[in-house]
């Protein structure tokens, strides 16, 4: 008898990927969950992206988280997408789903779950600086406004695109943008996200250390074994807290799961368990 046992296949894709922590995550999940499935790093160039991710819908699989710097590609590449995805201009998950590719963004979520949940922060009338206008900063800004601060403010050291941010999003809340010097020294910040990617290059730019208060809780889109240099820059400036991204990271990734497996996993013991939990 030729019996073929098949398992879902998921994976991650990137360029590079090595890195990436989404297949030990995951792992975890299947496991707490009981879920039968394999989950692979998925190394695919630019210029590949569009067949390798055809050949993995054809090859059995069943899903795909989407990493650098392929996001704003896929959005432009799947049938349909979600209302959030659409917002953040960006596609970090995809189900397939009857032979088409179903795009969605579980980064915004994934960072107000950590926020929220797991530490607590209220972001309703809250004062936000956002540091940095690229992929990263369009994907949470979206979700950040819905939970009704005061005001989001975009520091970045090219202004136009900050700009460009503010001009897409003024509609949904209030959002105003800045270069780093140009922050207001009396503006007091309940919150600071980084989310340049000057960290990746071992940089710390002059962050505006006036929007620094004992009361500020600021918050590192990057992750690392090792702090972060804006991690170190904000404990060094008296923040009230500093933390690394790693709870958005699993956040971002329960989101993904419970869309392809309909069961949302417990996030605290796969924190724990990954000894990352800052
Ligand atoms: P991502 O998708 O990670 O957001 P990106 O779209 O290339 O990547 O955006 C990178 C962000 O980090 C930008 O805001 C960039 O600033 P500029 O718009 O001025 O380029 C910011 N960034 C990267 N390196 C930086 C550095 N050394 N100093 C200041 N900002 C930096």
């Amino acid at each position: 008898m030729n019996e073929t046992v098949t398992i879902d296949r998921y994976g991650v894709m990137g360029y590079p990927v090595s890195h990436s922590r989404s297949p030990v995550i995951h792992r975890l999940f299947a496991i707490q969950t009981g879920q039968e499935m394999q989950y692979e790093l998925l190394q695919v160039a630019p210029e590949k992206l569009d067949i390798a991710i055809r050949q993995f819908q054809r090859t059995g699989g069943k899903g795909l988280n989407i990493t650098v710097p392929h996001k704003s590609e896929v959005a432009r590449l799947v049938d349909q997408m979600s209302e959030r995805a659409r917002t953040a201009g960006a596609v970090n998950t995809i189900a397939f789903r009857g032979g088409e590719l179903y795009g969605d963004n579980t980064d915004g979520i994934g960072l107000l779950r950590d926020l929220n949940v797991n530490l607590g922060v209220n972001l309703e009338d809250a004062g936000i600086l956002i540091l940095g206008a690229g992929g990263a900063t369009r994907g949470i800004i979206g979700p950040l406004l819905e939970m009704q601060p005061a005001l989001l403010r975009i520091a970045n050291r090219t202004i136009e695109k900050a700009q460009y941010l503010v001009d897409h999003f003024e509609k949904i809340g209030p959002v105003a943008a800045c270069r780093f010097d140009e922050v207001p020294v009396a503006e007091p910040y309940d919150l600071i996200i980084n989310a340049t990617s000057a960290g990746l290059h071992g940089d710390t730019p002059p962050y505006p250390e006036a929007a620094i208060t004992e009361n500020t809780f600021c918050y590192d889109l990057s992750y690392g074994l090792n702090t972060t240099p804006f991690s170190a820059w904000a404990r060094e400036h008296g923040a009230k807290k500093s933390i690394m991204g790693w709870g958005m990271l699993v956040e971002q990734a329960a989101e993904s799961f419970h869309l392809w497996r309909g069961i949302r996993p417990d996030t605290a013991p796969v924190l724990k368990q990954m000894h990352i939990n800052a």
